[in-house]
């Protein structure tokens, strides 16, 4: 079965722990947006892992990992996170693969996406690792991929033509001195070097894989609402995080992928500037962002917290396609008096039931929502539906009820063991 996970909402629901459970169950997990703007927390054996680049599989001794064509790749960071794997004792020889396709992230992206944030009155918040410039470049056709690298030729008169006019930009628009051809050049030669032996023809492999009926799971990272084109538009990333994005980013067809399955906090976090609806107020938030260890895997940002917005996850289930849903960190929200859910919006004397897309109306919109009580016992413990405290399970089935949407695992902790299977 080829299975796609996406997550429902501004990203960090928790999808590399439910990758990691679901690795075991497949014979390839591969990645096929972004960048190291992810950042993928599992919780193995007590210890923390953190990718930004590796799918989240990796742990599994045996499974194939690879980053996809629409992936972008900063070979530093993957470098980095390659040793990093190594010291833990991890051997990721033979098993991990980067397709050759995949455009690289080069030192002016970096710069640049740094840049232009500060200056904008408009700031994104973006995670600063170069992600939109790189796939900027993709698009107006002057990227560097994988592929290119491996030919000092073709990169070095790629690199060339990109420093003439990207210099030029650097210096009358940023003030910045702008970049040496021979440093980046060299720096980029050697990262060749380190990671010539993984980079192949992912699409191909994948698609033999399918002909074969080997299993594949697709890692989205980020989230529904941050998609380029469905997200809350510009404070979105640059790549299509919806499950479309599986099939443009591996080469896989759409027709061979079985199942969407959607990724969801129990609650709503944000990272980065733009509109989030159901927020908590200051003192909540901070007590909630605290509860719930809600700091940025990436850029340690404190991320935003806010109750579960329905509206969203519908549209979310709609756009992917999702037909199970997990529930990530419902022990957050033990020991609430009450909680809510977001059902609609008022603006304006108008309700919406809908997700609005005007930027207006969803900055200003008041959510309208559906109270329940909370439960004042732990959810950790639980090993079986059953065992939740009452009110848990009715606020789960109020979810599932309104979502018009399979609830299929509820994560009740970090761990592999802290999960309940509905199935
Ligand atoms: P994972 O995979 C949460 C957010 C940034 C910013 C916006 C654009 O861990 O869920 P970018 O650097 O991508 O241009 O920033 O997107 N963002 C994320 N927020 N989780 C992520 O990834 C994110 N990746 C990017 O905070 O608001
Ligand atoms: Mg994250």
């Amino acid at each position: 079965m080829n299975i796609v996970i996406v997550g429902a909402q501004w990203g960090d629901e928790g999808k590399g722990k439910m990758i990691d459970i679901l690795s075991r169950k497949v014979d390839y997990i591969v990645r096929y947006q972004g960048g190291n703007n992810a950042g993928h927390t599992v919780v193995a054996g007590g210890k923390e892992y953190i990718f930004h680049l590796i799918p989240s599989g990796i742990l599994h001794k045996g499974k194939i990992c690879c980053i996809g064509n629409g992936v972008v790749v900063d070979p530093m960071v993957l470098i980095k996170e390659i040793n990093d794997l190594r010291k833990a004792g991890i051997h990721i020889d033979g098993r991990f693969k980067i397709s050759s396709l995949a455009h690289v992230i080069l030192p002016y992206h970096r710069i640049l996406d740094q840049l232009r944030e500060t200056k904008r009155t408009q700031r994104i918040g973006t995670t600063g690792r170069g992600i939109g410039p790189c796939y900027a470049d993709k698009i107006i056709r002057c990227g560097i991929r994988m592929v290119d690298l491996l030919n000092p030729g073709v990169f070095r008169d790629k690199l060339k033509d990109n420093l003439k006019e990207k210099n030029e930009i650097f210096k009358k628009v940023y003030d910045h001195p702008g970049f040496s051809f021979d440093k980046i050049y060299e720096e980029y030669l050697d990262y060749a070097k380190a990671l010539s032996g993984y980079i192949c023809n992912v699409h191909l492999l994948l698609n033999d894989a399918v002909d074969k009926k080997k299993d594949i799971l697709f890692e989205g990272a980020q989230g529904t609402f941050l998609d380029i084109d469905f997200g809350t538009y510009p404070f979105v990333t640059s790549s299509s995080t919806t499950a479309g994005g599986a099939t443009i980013g591996t080469g896989v067809s759409p027709v061979k992928i079985d199942k969407v399955i959607g990724v969801a906090k129990a609650y709503t976090t944000r990272v980065g500037e733009g509109p989030f609806p159901t927020e908590f107020p200051p003192a909540f938030d901070k007590f909630m962002r605290n509860k719930g260890n809600e700091f940025g895997a990436t850029t340690g940002r404190p991320r935003r917290c806010g109750w579960f917005d329905a509206v969203m996850v519908k549209e979310s289930v709609l756009l992917n396609g999702i037909s199970e849903l997990a529930i990530m960190k419902l022990d957050i929200l033990d020991n609430l008096k009450n909680i809510k859910i977001c059902t609609g919006y008022k603006y304006k004397g108008k309700k919406f039931r809908e997700f609005p897309y005007d930027f207006e109306v969803l900055s200003n919109a008041l959510p309208i929502y559906k109270e329940m009580p909370g439960w004042d016992s732990l959810t950790t413990k639980a090993k079986k539906y059953r065992q939740l405290p009452g009110n848990a399970k009715n606020y789960l089935s109020f979810l599932q009820d309104v979502l018009n949407t399979k609830i299929s695992m509820i994560s009740v902790g970090s761990s592999r063991e802290e999960t309940i299977f509905l199935d």
